[in-house]
């Protein structure tokens, strides 16, 4: 076997430099080593890469550099569940996948513009005028409520506020950076009731997937006299037979329902908050991006605020910055295979680092600077530009997320002046697997606007 350079220095210190400043220490390491670099995990060599011809190869070479779910087995079953979409291998992965994105098309999806609109314009009523507020948490509810209304179809109820209260509870556990400090601590692992971290994490993950199940199991029996068409991915599940003409289980639909929403919930909140930090810090960026929004004219309609072109290249940069996701998941090497002249044997690990393929000079020139226009007057391939992944478990909502990206920012832009409070620059900070603005940009509400609705 012939690796890529491996970093001199020590893996147990170049854990902690990337604990200390993950973006420092990539951009250092890929200035040292250049685009593909092994870290070593023990015995086994794990490949970050980010050159876009060894993209390419390691998404469409399937055969040979598998995304087997196993390995994302002891980092998220414990939060998605055992047969969550993420630990799902081949063809039932593949079925289970298009299940999934079969509910992000047409209608259903214009239907759920205009829920999103008015689920932003009500959380926003919330916020008053000359108050500071953080805006990710604030998005964060918005995009949670959207999860929850398209993967379940629920918007009000106490089963809806029970489950929406439980996700943002989970999830926060899981990734706030004292939990993950906790968890390196050697009593981490002793459940010792819910006083203990694991033992409430525990109790509070069996709360969720017991209302989860029972909202499956009442879903099939309602199901049963359904006579329109279904709306959400629950029903979807509910209805859906596999190739072997079997339901699929209660238990599997509880977990599939999981990633979806706390993608939605995580990765969109994330993205919006990262916008409107940039949007707000640059007004030459906020000037023109209000200049597209207004020239819309009364009621704009939502395709119409989905074609805009400048609110589209905000987007993009936004993701192409601090990308949400900074690695695709893992993948494993199953079979020997050559890649930019290295020749990798069974056992190595492979991970896009789409992080550093954004920051490349060659492709994104001022690459630290935060420039839409680029995206008007480039093209950039899958490999080269690659906010959610590819292959073979590239990202299932990818075009919903830019659609709800979109839709929340408009909606915001065209009803509110806000500001930011402080004009420093917004830190990026990486919980493990999303990386988010650190202080949860903090903004303040100038005035409402009286018009425009989207229609
Ligand atoms: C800005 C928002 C988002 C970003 C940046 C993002 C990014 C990503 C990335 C990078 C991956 C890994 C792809 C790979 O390994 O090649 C991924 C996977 C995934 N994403 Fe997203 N995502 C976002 C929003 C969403 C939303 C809204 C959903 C659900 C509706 C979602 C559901 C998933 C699922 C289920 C997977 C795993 C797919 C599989 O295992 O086959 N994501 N996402």
């Amino acid at each position: 076997m012939q690796l890529p350079p491996v970093p001199k220095t020590p893996s147990w210190l170049l854990a902690l430099q990337f604990e200390a400043n993950i973006f420092g220490c990539m951009d250092a390491i890929t200035q040292r080593y250049g685009d593909m670099v092994t870290v070593m995990f023990g015995s086994t060599p794990t490949i970050y890469v980010s050159n876009p011809s060894a993209i390419k190869e390691i998404f469409t070479r399937g055969k040979e550099i598998v995304a087997r779910g196993a390995l994302n087995k002891e980092e998220f079953a414990l939060f998605t569940g055992e047969q969550g979409v993420l630990q799902l291998d081949g063809a039932h992965h593949k079925n289970r996948r298009k299940l999934l994105m079969s509910a992000f098309h047409g209608t259903r999806m214009q239907a759920c513009g205009q829920h999103i609109c008015e689920l932003t314009e009500k959380i926003m009523a919330k916020q008053s005028i000359g108050k500071p507020f953080l805006a990710y948490p604030m998005l964060e509810q918005i995009t949670l409520a959207i999860g929850i209304k398209v993967v379940m179809g629920l918007r009000q109820g106490e089963r809806y506020e029970k489950v929406k209260e439980l996700f943002a509870t989970v999830f926060k556990h899981e990734l706030s950076s004292t939990m993950q400090l906790v968890a390196k601590l050697p009593f981490w692992e002793w459940d010792l009731g819910r006083w203990s971290p694991q033992g409430n994490l525990l109790y509070l993950r069996k709360e969720l997937f017991q209302l989860l199940y029972a909202e499956v199991q009442e879903r099939r029996k309602q199901c049963k006299q359904l006579d329109s068409s279904p709306t959400d991915i629950l029903s979807d599940l509910v209805l859906a037979t596999d190739d072997t003409g079997e339901p699929i289980s209660d238990e599997e639909i509880r977990d599939l329902l999981i990633s979806p929403i706390g993608a939605t919930q995580g990765a969109s909140a994330t993205a919006i908050a990262w916008a409107l930090y940039w949007i707000h810090s640059l007004p030459h960026v906020r000037d023109r991006l209000l200049a597209e929004l207004n020239g819309m004219g009364e009621n704009p309609d939502i395709p119409t605020i989905l074609a805009l072109p400048y609110l589209n290249a905000v987007c993009n940069e936004v993701l192409r910055i601090y990308p949400t996701q900074l690695f695709s998941f893992p993948r494993i090497v199953e079979s020997p295979v050559e890649i930019m002249g290295y020749k990798l044997s069974p056992g190595t690990i492979v991970i896009v680092n789409i992080y550093s393929t954004h920051q490349r000079e060659d492709l994104y020139p001022e690459t630290k600077q935060f420039q839409p226009e680029r995206f008007l007057k480039q093209q950039f391939s899958n490999y080269e530009f690659l906010p959610f992944g590819g292959g073979s478990r590239a990202c299932i909502g990818g075009a919903f997320a830019l659609f709800t990206m979109k839709l929340v920012l408009a909606t915001i832009l065209l009803r509110y002046q806000l500001n930011l409070v402080k004009l420093q620059p917004e830190k990026p900070k990486f919980d493990g697997l999303l990386c988010y603005p650190g202080s949860g940009v903090k903004m303040i509400m100038q005035s409402r606007y009286q018009h425009k609705k989207q229609s």
